[in-house]
């Protein structure tokens, strides 16, 4: 089989997944729906979620989703299940990079915000599934950590402790709900380009080609090779076939070699997330322009 052939390794598998519209998100519901799967798009960003979905057909739809509110999670659940008569993966991806700056002037509502947005969301996405999925008899739960969840100097506080919680969650989580069939999976992305980094680096989310090109040149070990959007879709993508079928309360790091130790990742305490800036709120993205 070529290389880039797909295989229809998930064909009939319903996947919803929050932060759909765009970056990581955005690839893996392309790929899902390449692989023979149906994506609900789960976002706060009506205009690019929409646009996707209309661009991927009957396989896709959008929803309107807060990760933040019970309500919406809740409803986006059951809506899909209603609809397409089953639950494969629920995918709590969506975040933001947070609050920014050193720990002793870092304002609570401020911590308090990122980690709604970061980790109150895994649960509630987790909550909502683990209530359908438990009588369906499988599924997978699958949420997105990060290295800076894996290693100091990598992120800013709380988008650190929001991302250790996940990986620690999907340990206990695999372990309540492999009596009932259900896996429960992470995955800890090194540095991608996509918008969420593009405007960490750039201060622009649409400066993707300048991104791809920055992560080339730094970011990993690995030369010559940047951290691309697809590369969480294919790991995203195997988790929820049957050919990882076994494979629960894992944390899969698909960084390019970034946590082995090599220096060229670490930023400890220091580029962008070192001075306190204003947290941005609107459309949940700091920096970024929702419209
Ligand atoms: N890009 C990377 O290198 C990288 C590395 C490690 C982890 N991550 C994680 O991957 C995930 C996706 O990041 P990305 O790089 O694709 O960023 P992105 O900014 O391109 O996409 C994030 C999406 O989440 C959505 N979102 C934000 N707040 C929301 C809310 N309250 N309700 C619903 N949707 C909301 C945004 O609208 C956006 O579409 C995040 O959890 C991020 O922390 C990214």
């Amino acid at each position: 089989m070529d290389d880039n052939e797909l295989s229809g390794m998930i064909a009939g598998h319903v996947a919803i997944v929050t932060g759909g519209a765009s970056g990581l998100g955005e690839a893996t519901c392309r790929l899902v729906v390449a692989e023979g799967g149906r994506a609900v798009i789960a976002d706060i960003q009506d205009d690019k979620g929409r646009a996707l979905a209309a661009e991927l057909g009957e396989a896709a739809v959008f929803e309107h989703v807060d990760v933040t509110s019970e309500d919406d999670i809740s409803g986006v659940v059951d809506r899909t299940v209603e609809r397409l008569g089953r639950l494969d993966c629920m995918f709590n991806n969506a975040g933001i990079v947070g609050a920014v700056g050193p720990i002793d002037e870092m304002p609570l509502d401020e911590w308090q915000f990122s980690m709604d947005v970061l980790l109150k969301s895994v649960f509630l996405g987790s909550k909502h599934a683990a209530r359908v999925m438990k009588p369906q008899g499988h599924g997978l739960v699958l949420a997105t950590s990060s290295v800076a969840g894996l290693q100091g100097g990598l992120g800013p506080h709380a988008y650190n402790m929001a991302k250790t919680g996940i990986v620690g969650f999907t340990k206990n989580l695999a372990a309540e709900l492999g009596p009932f069939g259900v896996r429960a999976c992470a995955i800890a992305p090194g540095k991608h380009a996509t918008p969420m980094n593009a405007d960490v680096v750039f201060g622009d989310p649409e400066a993707l080609d300048r991104s791809v090109q920055y992560f080339t040149e730094r970011g990993t070990p690995l030369k010559g090779r940047p951290g691309l959007a697809g590369d969480i879709a294919e790991a995203a993508v195997w988790l929820m076939s049957d050919r990882a079928g076994f494979v629960s309360g894992h944390t899969l790091v698909v960084d390019g070699g970034l946590t082995t130790g090599s220096r060229e990742g670490a930023e400890p305490g220091g580029g962008r997330f070192g001075s306190h800036e204003p947290l941005l709120r609107e459309g949940g993205r700091r920096g970024i322009d929702p419209r």
